[in-house]
């Protein structure tokens, strides 16, 4: 963007306030899933001539939306600015807070992959609740968005975390957005008009859980996998623009499948392949110690902090680091 063009920046608020979008045209945008500015303005013709505008309209629409956005291009001292926003969230294990220095941070993508029963969800469920703690415990005092494509959301869970952590179980419920991903194209449409669901409800943390599960089982085969990708690689991208949108954590779960040609090491790979890896700023490997509740996490991947693992546990109480004495118990197995 040219010194001009920034100069004559405009800030629109709703999708009326733009050039030529009458309150008819804004409401077939919506109805195609373009509740704001922000979607309008990564949005390509071909999508708005469905909401019937011609396609030299659409093309001012576009421009317009664009030049109320944020910059694409900004300096460093900007970037400085955005990082000194950013939030840390709690685990509720505080070794593995420790390893990401303070806690999840905002702005970015959190992956957590591993086997069943590694304890993916029951750490996403802690994040919804620990996203509601004030501040000056870890938390960030707002509210979470869970979508499960797995049916695996238990508010009896979140109940129990709460009462440990001392928070009203009703309001902490109530806190909670949910939504149920039929199939990836449901997944994906929830995600892209999750926009005022999050601004209207204080979200601070999106949670996709699992972000592949159904992209596993729907594109099979060779031939899909580049389509398969793609989805995956716009849908991440939509999360992280969310994500930095409204200064909130991004958490996704992830499949490992077994590899067979791999004989030493861990003989898991995350489902998704390289997308993912390269979206995802900060990856976390679970895994089981031993029979009980003790899991390893190990920090495979950050842009800031070096690779190192620690060992939690999944109790009654939700995640919480583990005691010397759950140590001498696995001593001794
Ligand atoms: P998949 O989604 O199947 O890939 O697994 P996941 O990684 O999401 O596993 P999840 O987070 O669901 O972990 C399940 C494990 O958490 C169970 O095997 C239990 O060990 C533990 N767990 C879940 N609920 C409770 C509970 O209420 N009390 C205790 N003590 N442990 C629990
Ligand atoms: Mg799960």
């Amino acid at each position: 963007m040219t010194t001009e063009e920034t100069k004559t920046k405009k800030h629109y608020e709703i999708l009326e306030d733009l050039p030529g979008i009458g309150p008819t045209t804004a409401q077939r945008l919506r109805e195609l899933g373009f509740h704001t500015i922000e979607s309008l303005a990564t949005a390509t013709t071909r999508e708005l001539e469905a909401a019937g505008v011609g396609e030299k309209k659409a093309l001012e629409v576009i421009r317009a939306a664009r030049s109320g956005m944020e910059l694409s291009f900004i300096r460093a001292d900007e970037l400085m600015r955005m990082r000194q926003n950013v939030l840390r969230l709690t685990t509720g294990s505080k070794a593995i807070d420790n390893l990401l220095e303070g806690g999840l941070e905002t702005q970015t993508i959190i992956e957590f992959f591993g086997e069943f029963g590694s304890g993916k969800s029951q750490i996403c469920h802690q994040l919804c609740v620990n996203v509601q703690l004030p501040p000056e415990r870890g938390g960030l005092a707002g509210g979470a968005l869970y979508i499960d494509t797995e049916n695996t959301f238990r508010t009896e869970r979140i109940v129990k975390m709460a009462e440990h952590l001392g928070l009203d179980p009703n309001e902490t419920v109530r806190n909670i957005i949910f939504a149920e991903a039929y199939n990836s194209d449901h997944q994906i449409f929830l995600l892209d008009n999750a926009d005022e669901i999050i601004k209207e409800n204080n979200i601070r943390l999106i949670i996709i859980d699992s972000l592949t599960a159904h992209f596993r089982s729907e594109y099979v085969g060779r031939e899909t996998l580049a389509e398969r990708q793609q989805k995956i690689n716009k849908h991440m991208h939509r999360l992280i623009r969310l994500a930095q949108a409204f200064n909130a954590v991004a958490v996704v779960t992830n499949q490992v499948m077994a590899k067979p040609d791999v004989f030493f090491g861990d003989a898991v790979h995350p489902v998704g392949g390289h997308i993912i890896a390269h979206t995802s700023h900060t990856r976390f490997y679970l895994r089981k110690a031993s029979r009980g509740p003790v899991r390893i996490a190990r920090l495979v991947s950050s842009p800031q902090l070096p690779e190192g693992e620690v060992a939690f546990k999944i109790t009654v109480n939700g995640i919480e680091d583990v005691t010397e004495e759950d140590s001498s118990e696995r001593g001794k197995r």
